[in-house]
């Protein structure tokens, strides 16, 4: 046999050598629920590991997190008062916009904070726009975003990320930013984000369920590949800097396309489900949580993301995974 495919495989030196791809703890992102309130640390019980902090205890936490590499996390609120149209959204002194503050003026440069903006954990019904007779209403929505990425950006955020799906507002967004010289605040888009039972302990953690319907007039149809395309193409054209696929797992194919499609570096979300899942196997010792866990991170990094959201991150950094 001229060609024996195990030669490489022999020693671990040598397969570290051949690897193909390879996955570096800077491409992780690390999920935060942030709530109003004080000396709060309150968990979630659907994701094992994963707590609600209040700003202050917030704090606490990244400064920990910081000592072992996780310098960039993704900023969620939770607790503001709710109403139709969801304006404690965009309010000056929104739980996301202390914490930002709070959280640039302690670490600078250090720490890289990135903020969610969608309106459905500041809207009475859940959904992530405004309803108008019956229906999430497009336009009226993108304004509303537009007004809380840019709370956000002069709260010091670094990045702003639009996860409502709504057409065009990337593009208003990015007007809104450069109109108040954010010119150097980037947009990660979630450009492809389907409609997916796997955000289900997400919902309960950001208390952000709709209460009528569900959020599949906005999020996409998962049997739509064709149309992720024009998804990501548009939010491209319309100056995001970072395109999103979401979850990550179920939507590798996704994610793998993308990366022939475009030149601008992907995200990929492995969301609360996913993490749920391994963490619910693994308490049960019906499998090896670092294994999968960090099998999972290459099949993204193998697919094409090059930056990864994850509750993992955590884990991973801690233990030297
Ligand atoms: C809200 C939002 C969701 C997630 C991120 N932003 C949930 C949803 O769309 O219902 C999901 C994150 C996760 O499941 O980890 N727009
Ligand atoms: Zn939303």
């Amino acid at each position: 046999m001229l060609i024996r495919p195990r030669r490489l495989r022999i020693s671990a030196a040598l397969r570290d050598m051949v690897a193909e791809v390879r996955f570096h703890k800077d491409m992780l992102i690390y999920p935060y629920f942030v709530e109003k309130g004080k000396n709060l640390i309150s968990p979630i019980s659907s994701m094992p590991g994963i707590n609600h902090f209040s700003p202050d205890t917030l704090m606490k936490d990244v400064e920990k997190g910081l000592k072992k590499g996780i310098n960039k996390i993704l900023l969620f609120g939770s607790g503001e008062e709710k109403s139709p149209e969801g304006k404690s959204a965009y309010h000056k002194d929104t739980v996301v916009a202390q914490a930002t503050r709070l959280l640039k003026k302690n670490f600078k440069d250090e720490l890289y904070v990135i903020t969610d903006v969608c309106l459905c954990a500041y809207t009475s019904h859940g959904h992530c726009g405004i309803v108008k007779n019956g229906r999430v209403h497009n336009d009226l929505s993108v304004t509303s975003l537009a007004r809380m990425a840019l709370v956000h950006a002069e709260a010091g955020a670094d990045m702003v990320a639009p996860s409502d799906m709504m057409d065009g507002r990337v593009g208003v967004i990015r007007k809104a930013l450069d109109d108040a010289d954010l010119t150097d605040t980037p947009i990660m888009a979630y450009s492809i984000k389907f409609a997916s039972a796997y955000y289900g302990p997400f919902r309960e953690a950001a208390d952000s369920s709709p209460q009528f319907g569900d959020r599949k007039s906005y999020q996409m149809d998962y049997r739509n590949p064709n149309e992720a395309m024009k998804e990501a193409a548009l939010d491209e054209a319309e100056g995001a800097d970072v395109l999103m696929v979401k979850p990550a797992l179920a939507y590798l194919d996704v994610v793998n396309r993308l990366r022939h499609n475009t030149r601008l570096p992907i995200a990929c979300y492995n969301v609360s489900g996913e993490y749920s899942m391994v963490k619910a196997a693994a308490g049960r010792k019906w499998i090896d949580e670092k294994s999968v866990v960090m099998e999972n991170m290459h099949a993204f990094v193998r697919a094409g993301a090059g930056l990864i959201i994850t509750y993992h991150a955590r884990d991973i950094a801690e233990n030297g995974w």
